[in-house]
């Protein structure tokens, strides 16, 4: 049976091809969303239930325009949600198979799960090196240890050693946000959940960063789940995505079939038979989204 063709869950492969996952290799999801459910200030429901899991060694990218949930998403998972008077009413979050409430999210960057935050967060007053050095305080690491994992930032991001003296807060748009993920580099991440990295860069710049992740993915074994409202960009470089809308996923599938699919080709793409359109053209989507029917 293609595997494809089926309905039921699916993993990337090693080989490139999608397996079907049984209950013997769930060790290959790292993290598993199932129905959550997100409130801010104990009345906005944001999240309806979303589920989603993220293999091991794959790229997964959360899709949707703003507003959708992807930054809420990513938080329930990292344990941000508290500091913006949000919780998680309904449903949990695993990782390796074990919960992730009550965790801090130091605890879960010493599991192995780091969160970069959307706006590329640098310290503006500290220099690009000293920015990367932040990111491994959560290791109990000497000096030689350090340097090495400075050195592999650097390989992937050589433009960071060019400017590891400047103040970041004096970089670009495009080196800050290569500071942002390669400070959460510093901490040997297992997997990084990555909020829109393309937000702000031009389009040359994009590429770049997401041929990074892709490097770090390939070479490294680094895990992604990544947040992106540039479904184009994201759905080139992931193996597979969810579409989420209004806090519910309204899609999901191997990012070869979403590329695919008509609906996600004229309302995220921008493509269709009729032309060029734009997934804001709301009266023809909410007319067409035969998704949710
Ligand atoms: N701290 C908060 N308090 C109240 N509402 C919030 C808070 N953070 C987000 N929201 C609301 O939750 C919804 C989802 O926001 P979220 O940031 O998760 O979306 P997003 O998909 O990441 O959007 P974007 O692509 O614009 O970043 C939005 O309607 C937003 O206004
Ligand atoms: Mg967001």
């Amino acid at each position: 049976m293609d595997a494809r063709s089926s309905n039921g869950p699916r993993i990337f492969g090693k080989s490139g091809a999608y397996m079907m996952l049984d209950s013997a290799n769930t060790e290959d999801i790292l993290l598993e969303v199932s129905n959550v459910e997100v409130i801010y200030n104990h009345v906005i429901l944001v999240l309806k239930g979303v589920s989603l899991k993220v293999p091991k060694g794959g790229i997964t990218a959360l899709l949707g325009g703003n507003g959708a949930g992807k930054s809420t998403t990513l938080k329930s998972i990292s344990n941000l949600l508290l500091s913006e008077r949000g919780e998680i009413t309904k449903g949990s979050v695993k990782y390796r198979g074990a919960t992730v409430a009550g965790l801090s999210p130091a605890d879960l960057v010493r599991k192995g799960v780091i969160q970069v935050m959307e706006g590329r967060h640098c310290f503006g007053h500290l220099t690009v090196e000293e920015n990367l050095l932040t990111g491994a305080y959560t290791r109990k690491i000497g000096r030689a240890e350090l340097n090495q994992n400075l050195d592999l930032v650097y390989s992937y991001f050589p433009r960071l050693k060019e400017r590891r003296k400047s103040l970041a807060g004096y970089t670009s748009g495009g080196e800050q946000q290569m500071v942002a993920i390669g400070r959460a580099l510093m901490s040997k991440p297992e997997t990084v959940l990555l909020d829109e990295p393309s937000m702000g860069l031009a389009p040359q710049l994009v590429e770049e960063i997401f041929q990074i992740v892709k490097d770090l993915n390939e070479k490294e074994g680094v895990t992604f789940l990544l947040a992106e409202q540039n479904t184009n960009v994201a759905l080139r470089y992931a193996h597979y995505g969810y579409i989420l809308e209004s806090g519910r996923v309204v899609m999901d599938g191997p990012a070869a079939e979403l590329r695919e699919n008509p609906d996600v080709k004229e309302f995220y793409l921008g493509m269709s038979d009729e032309g060029r359109k734009s997934f804001r053209d709301t009266r023809s989507y909410r007319r067409r989204k035969r998704w949710l029917n």
